[in-house]
């Protein structure tokens, strides 16, 4: 089992020194670029439409980035939005992305099991999260805590492959220092269930990966 205090500190260091690059995917609509990165905005899609469907919810983003997702479900209708992550850099450009939003949004640069967030959100988003969490339980029981009743949350989770599996080894843990961990849908499954959500949807969309809705009992 990974030093949890260890892994997290590799991937704030990743997250801090790579905000601009990992921001400039979403620019980047060169066709083989997107060919090789459907993920990105499968996933950015499903966590949007999620919110639109919903009347004026307010919004957690768990590891939010740079605010790209921030971004469209604020324009989908979000009445609040809160981000966070624990990259100074990333809420740095979340910050300039969503300034226009201000009075609907808060960004905290922490990590998220050290927040101290009471409210509650109708929806959870921990888009391209996952994949840098030893123990996932622990961040599942605190959206669970702060999720309210017929909430939903939205994630995505790796898979390995053999495919791109070798590739990330490689591009994240040997070269970059940065602890990656995969999943399989039953165990996505069981810890949403173990977690206190009751209806839960997992899909995949492609050998790479899951994503996946769970609904607060
Ligand atoms: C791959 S990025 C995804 C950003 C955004 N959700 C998106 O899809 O555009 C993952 C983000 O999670 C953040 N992160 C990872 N572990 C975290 C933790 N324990 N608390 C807060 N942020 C975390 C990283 O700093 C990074 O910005």
């Amino acid at each position: 089992m990974p030093d949890s205090a260890q892994t997290a500190e590799q991937v704030r260091n990743r997250f801090r020194s790579h905000a601009q690059q990992f921001d400039d995917l979403y620019e980047d609509e060169r066709p083989l670029v997107k060919l090789l990165r459907p993920g990105l905005f499968r996933r950015r899609q499903l966590a949007v439409e999620t919110v639109a469907a919903m009347e004026q919810p307010r919004v957690l983003d768990v590891g939010c980035g740079s605010g790209r997702i921030g971004e469209l479900v604020l324009e989908a209708g979000a009445a609040r939005y809160v981000g966070v992550d624990f990259s100074e850099p990333m809420i740095e450009l979340a910050r300039q992305r969503l300034v226009r939003y201000d009075d609907r949004i808060e960004l905290i640069a922490k990590d998220f099991l050290d927040t101290d967030v009471q409210e509650r959100f109708d929806a959870i988003l921990a888009v391209g999260f996952f994949d840098y969490i030893p123990e996932p339980e622990r961040f599942i029981q605190r959206m669970a805590d702060v999720c309210e009743p017929g909430g939903a949350v939205v994630a995505s989770f790796p898979a390995w492959s053999w495919l791109k599996g070798p590739i990330r080894k490689v591009r994240y843990e040997w070269l970059g220092d940065c602890p990656i961990f995969n999943y399989t849908a039953p165990g996505i499954e069981r810890l949403f269930v173990d977690g206190g959500f009751s209806r839960t949807e997992v899909r995949a969309p492609s050998r790479h990966g899951y994503l996946l809705r769970a609904w607060r009992a």
